[in-house]
Formats: C-alpha cells, structure tokens, sequence
C-alpha cells in the first residue's frame, strides 16, 4: 500500500473528503489520521438538537465549540449536521405546550443561533434531514404537526437569513435504491426551487452494501440533483459487507474485504465524474470499523469504513484511493 497517499491530497481541490468524529474521538492517532487522510469534518453528534437544543432559547454551546475551535485549528472544513432533524428532537420538546406559533418562533430562533454563531466557520449545512418516509410522502414529525407542511421552505429560508454564504443542503438516505421516495424527494425540491427557497444542494447519504444500489441505481440520482443544479454530498458513506440476502459472516473474510474495496473504488469513481462546479465532498461516517453506527443499526457484525481498529488502512482504503 502506497503510504504516503493520503485521501484528501488525491482528491485534491476538487473535493472534500471528511469523515464523521466525535468530540471524544479528537486526539492522538484520531488527530494524525484526520490531519492527515481528510480535510472535513462532520459531528457524528455534537451539532444535533439533543445536544445544543436544552429548552426555548436555552443553548447549550460546548460541544459544538470543541469540534469547531479543533476544526479551526486544524485547518478542516466542517459540515453542520443537521438543525432539523425528527430522530434528535430533544424530550422537552415532545411535551411543549406552547403555540403552533410560538413552536414555530422557537424553532427559527434555534435555527438562527446555531447557524450565525459558526457564520463564516462551518461552510454547510443540513438543514432539514430525512423528512420524506421511505416508499415516499412527506415524513410526519413535530416539526410537519406543529408548523405545517411548508416547514422544510422555512428551516431553509431562516438558515440563509442567518448564514448568506452557507450552503444550505437537504440530506436524506436510500434513494438510489426507493425510487418513489426518491421521487418525492425531488417533487418537493421542484417546489422549494420553484418558490425560490434557498437550497444549493443534496446530501446522498449512502449508508449502502457491497450488493445496493448499484452504480446506475446511484447515477440516476445523482443526475436529478445536477438537473436541478445541485450540489452533490455523498454525506455519510459506509459500506455493509454483511447486507440482506447474504450468508452473515463474523469475521471479515478476503471475499467480502475484496467486495467493498471494489464498491469504494466504483462510488468514489462515480462521485470523481460529476461535474466539479456539482462536487462538494465524500464523508464517510466515521473511522474505525468497531465505532461504526451500523453494528448496532442492523445488530450483526459489519466492517464498513477504512480503517480497521488498529488505525490501519483497510482494503477499502485502496479502493476510495483507486476511485479518486
Ligand atoms: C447516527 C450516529 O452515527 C449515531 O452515533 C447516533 O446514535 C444516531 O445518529 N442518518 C443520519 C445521521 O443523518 O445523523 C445518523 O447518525 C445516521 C443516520
């Protein structure tokens, strides 16, 4: 393995590659690896609302800090991730008894502390993350109840209020693979665009496996956000080596390693060929196998990121290389 390759380097300046860290996760080998390997970050969780989000205008700012003050340092680039999102909503909200109105003040006051606090410090954001079910239709949430279906307009609307220069991104995930949501996410980007809410692009989550979707499934994606002029965020690649349909294996063998190093190398290939002024970042969400999301999303064993526990590279790690 050629090691003095490091991934940002082969991307160069036409696009970011990040991962997703955790404040806890800043120092020793984390910090050379992310100083070395990538040039933008994501908060796995620090910027979500059930960390900042303590009660009406009640802010708690430490964490986020942290990972800002460390990304400012380091010379990273950071995404925000994510001011609306149905799974974070913090427990004192699900029992506000306030207005639909004042609901609605206290959430463009969230939304437009968080964003003009790191003004100028965090280039992107999500704005809102996940509102379209899968198999499609809207998402029901606090949010659709209480401010109404319009709510995605104005989350955008109040983050460029707060930020001019941020790009303002709507993220959601699997839809490659669901085509109606994958529809509907676009339906009701044709209407925000068509009534002029701010947006500049879409994060593809691509939490996907060695088998799904495939490379087409993801291209027919990824060329409805470039119709619509959007920049393109594959915002949280992992790749599952124990998908559906398979034999479940507890250790990762060479077949299944060899599989994922060929399912990197082909995203990132896909990623590499979208138009530059399209391209924003890759970000793999998180650095070590054993930390990954996914082992206990799906409770089974998996190996889908780029470095194994010991902070060595992964087949993996050759194949994000050999897509760049
Ligand atoms: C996940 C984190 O990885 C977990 O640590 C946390 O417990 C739950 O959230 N889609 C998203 C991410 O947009 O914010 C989620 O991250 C994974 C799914």
């Amino acid at each position: 393995i050629d090691t003095d390759v490091f991934l940002k380097d082969k991307a160069a300046n036409n696009f970011f590659v990040g991962a997703a860290v955790s404040t806890n996760r800043l120092s020793g080998k984390y910090n050379e690896l992310l100083t070395t390997e990538f040039n933008s970050i994501t908060a796995e969780s620090e910027m979500k609302m059930r960390t900042i989000f303590l009660g009406p205008g009640n802010y708690n700012w430490t964490a986020p800090d942290a990972l800002v003050n460390y990304a400012t340092e380091n010379n990273l680039n950071i995404h925000g991730h994510a001011l609306v999102w149905h799974v974070e909503v913090p427990d004192w909200m699900t029992t506000f008894t306030g207005t639909d109105e004042e609901f609605e003040q206290i959430i463009e006051d969230y939304i437009k502390a968080v964003v003009t606090r790191y003004a100028g410090k965090i280039t992107s954001w999500d704005v809102v993350n996940e509102a379209i079910n899968d198999g499609g239709g809207i998402r029901n949430s606090i949010f659709l109840e209480k401010m109404g279906s319009d709510y995605i307009a104005k989350c955008f609307q109040w983050a460029r209020e707060a930020d001019p220069d941020a790009l303002l991104f709507y993220n959601d995930y699997n839809t490659p693979e669901d085509l109606t949501k994958q529809n509907d996410v676009y339906a009701m980007i044709d209407e925000l665009q068509s009534n002029n809410i701010p947006i500049d692009g879409i994060g593809l989550q691509m939490h996907i496996s060695i088998d799904n979707p495939t490379r087409q499934q993801i291209q027919v994606d990824v060329d409805k956000a470039i119709e619509r002029n959007l920049i393109v965020h594959f915002s949280e690649l992992d790749i599952r080596v124990n998908p559906d349909g398979r034999q479940i294996v507890n250790s990762l063998t060479e077949e299944r390693d060899f599989a994922q190093r060929l399912k990197y190398k082909e995203v990132v290939d896909l990623y590499n060929s979208i138009p530059d002024s399209f391209k924003y970042a890759i970000t793999v969400w998180g650095i070590r196998d054993p930390e990954s999301w996914i082992i206990d999303q799906y409770n089974r064993p998996d190996w889908p990121l780029l470095f194994d526990d010991s902070f060595d590279r992964k087949s993996a790690h050759i194949g994000f290389l050999e897509g760049l």
